[in-house]
């Protein structure tokens, strides 16, 4: 069913700050869609807002027909375990646990580690990063880690991937790595990707690309096929 956004205003202080501005689109399910503006545009709050990881201030979000702002604790946090994935610029793995233990932790939640092991192993073949299962993150390149932290963010197979600049540190090969993982997982799995990206370039390969200036949609553009 998709993301509706009605009116979505989002201000932080006192006297406040509005970061975003009465914005209202849609995304549909399926969607592949990039979010770009300068530093400060409202990039990050847009996307945490969305995600359902920051309070919006006013205005309405709908996230598969549901309220996102009336969901109950408990519901909240099923709704995020079970349809969401984040992927951060910085990628917040535990650092005492390995690799694959990382990967599975949002299965430890529901206590499905042992059932999805499999899955986990599968996704670090598929991300090349099976050399790493059994090492802890502070031992493995950053290109590595971001992809531990991509193969965290799938292992539920959620419906929606939100990552905020995620190739924000890492070189070019690397990248391209990233990339192409979640152009793949668009395809395959239809999972709806939204990326937030400075990089002109990796928001052109997304099928969307949504432009913010000062907390507002300065454009908002489907690729042409
Ligand atoms: N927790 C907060 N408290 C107060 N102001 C905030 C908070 N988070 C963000 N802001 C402000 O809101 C505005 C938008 O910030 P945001 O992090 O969304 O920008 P961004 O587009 O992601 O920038 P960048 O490209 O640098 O990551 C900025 O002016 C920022 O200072
Ligand atoms: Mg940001």
């Amino acid at each position: 069913m998709g993301i509706l956004v009605k009116n979505l205003e989002k201000s932080f202080g006192q006297p406040p700050t509005r970061v975003l501005k009465n914005l209202s689109f849609e995304i549909k399910e399926g969607e592949f869609v990039a979010i770009t503006g300068r530093s400060g545009s409202g990039k990050s709050t847009l996307l945490y807002t969305l995600s359902t990881l920051d309070p919006l201030t006013s205005g309405s979000i709908k996230l598969d027909g549901k309220e996102i702002s009336k969901l109950e604790n408990v519901e909240l946090h099923q709704f995020r375990n079970l349809r969401m994935g984040f992927v951060f610029q910085f990628h917040y793995l535990l650092p005492e646990l390995t690799c694959l233990e990382n990967i599975l932790v949002p299965a430890r939640k529901t206590n499905r580690h042992e059932a999805l092991e499999k899955t986990a192993l599968g996704l670090m073949e598929d991300f090349e990063i099976t050399h790493v299962k059994d090492k802890v993150p502070g031992k493995i390149s950053g290109g590595e880690r971001q992809r531990v932290a991509i193969a965290r963010a799938l292992l539920m197979k959620p419906k929606y991937l939100f990552a905020d600049e995620p190739t924000g540190n890492l070189d070019s090969i690397s990248s391209e790595k990233v990339l192409r993982i979640f152009e793949r997982v668009n395809k395959k799995d239809k999972t709806t990707i939204l990326m937030v990206t400075h990089d002109m370039g990796y928001a052109g390969r997304a099928g969307r690309r949504i432009g913010l200036v000062d907390g507002e949609i300065d454009f908002d553009r489907k690729r042409k096929t």
